[in-house]
């Protein structure tokens, strides 16, 4: 498939207003995108699972517009008007007009929430960019002159979202979502996630991931910064090696319900994409002391008990901590006794994988 797959034909049918809302979660990778190519195209293919609670809810509603020169649109964070979001969406919409046309014919109202707090630290990019994909494909369904299949909707919702933010074509489904092009996926693509083709084993079922909000403030370094520094970086060819490698060496894992060795590619995955931060020039770090401190909590943790419990990190301070279902019990005791504490007030948020979107 091509780009040009996902421009439609002209709309045969009107709509004068409405309403649309879909509800999106957030994912977290286990091989990490950093560092991309054209327009929001990874320089390697990635895995991620897709959570559950953690969800933004986005209702979109729109009227014909009364000219059709601009993109009018307003944006409402939890009920409070929010232009801070203004920019973002004015880019997304600029560079996703070629695929929804309709964009500037109709006056949009875009009403969104998160299930965790706006300041936690947690990215809301890809719950809110994919729930807004999700919101404007539900439009041109109703616009379009043929029948749009769930598989075609799903897709481009993917394709839209990957244009808003990179890491956000994942959120569609779940539990396992593969976005880039690899040897060893047949169907995988740079252009959109596709499902996880291959069989997972039992131990994998309902994978916890409880996050730990160790800071909550702006992070220093955007991610859009970070992708663009892998540009020039000493070490990017061989970065994007090792994530493919590792996207092949997590098959059989996943099939076998490895843990051990999952464990050793999730942990070094996330270390390699701070080592990018570290090596990168200018150079910077976005783990805190807090982070460190968990981290080895949990390498102590593991070694005393034989825990299966792991960590995996985002482009943030935040730690995600992830285990089997079967280690529910022991792991959520051991966080609050001996991770709580490193958390800003305490706060951390329980979560699973899920399915991905649901309309409203
Ligand atoms: O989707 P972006 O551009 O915010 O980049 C996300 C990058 C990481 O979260 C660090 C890794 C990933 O694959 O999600």
């Amino acid at each position: 498939m091509t780009e040009a797959h996902f421009i439609p034909q002209p709309y045969t049918k009107t709509l004068e207003n409405g309403s649309v809302s879909w509800q999106s979660p957030s994912n977290i990778a286990l091989v990490k995108y950093w560092g991309k190519y054209g327009e929001q195209l990874p320089k390697n293919a990635s895995i991620s699972f897709t959570l559950s609670n953690c969800h933004t809810k986005t209702t979109l509603s729109f009227e014909k517009a009364t000219s059709t020169e601009d993109f009018q649109f307003e944006v409402y964070l939890d009920g409070k008007k929010e232009e801070g979001f203004e920019p973002k969406i004015q880019k997304f919409f600029e560079r996703i007009e070629r695929y929804v046309p309709f964009l500037k014919d109709y006056k949009f109202k875009i009403e969104t929430s998160n299930s965790f707090p706006h300041s936690s630290g947690i990215a809301s990019s890809a719950s809110g960019m994919s729930a807004l994909a999700l919101c404007l494909l539900s439009i041109e369904k109703q616009l379009a002159s043929e029948e749009i299949s769930k598989e075609f909707f799903n897709k481009k919702a993917s394709f839209l979202a990957r244009l808003g933010s990179g890491s956000a074509c994942r959120s569609i489904k779940g539990p396992l979502i593969v976005w880039g092009k690899h040897a060893d996926i047949e169907g995988s693509s740079n252009l959109f996630g596709t499902k996880y083709p291959f069989e997972v084993h039992d131990n994998f079922k309902n994978y916890q991931d409880t996050i730990l909000l160790v800071d909550k403030g702006e992070k220093q370094v955007s991610s859009t910064i970070g992708h663009n520094l892998m540009h020039d970086h000493p070490f990017s060819e061989q970065r994007f090696q090792q994530a493919n490698d590792n996207l092949s060496k997590l098959i059989p894992v996943l099939k076998e319900g490895n843990i051990s060795k999952f464990i050793k590619i999730i942990e070094s995955e996330a270390l390699s994409l701070h080592a990018m931060m570290m090596t990168s020039m200018p150079y910077f770090i976005l783990m805190k002391p807090n982070t460190l401190e968990i981290i080895n909590r949990i390498w102590n943790f593991r070694k005393e008990t034989k825990s299966n419990v792991c960590f995996t990190l985002d482009a943030g301070a935040n730690v995600h901590v992830l285990y089997p279902e079967a280690e529910k019990e022991t792991v959520s005791t051991f966080i609050e006794a001996e991770l709580k504490p490193f958390c800003k007030n305490g706060e951390y948020i329980h979560d699973q994988t899920g399915n991905g979107s649901t309309t409203l």
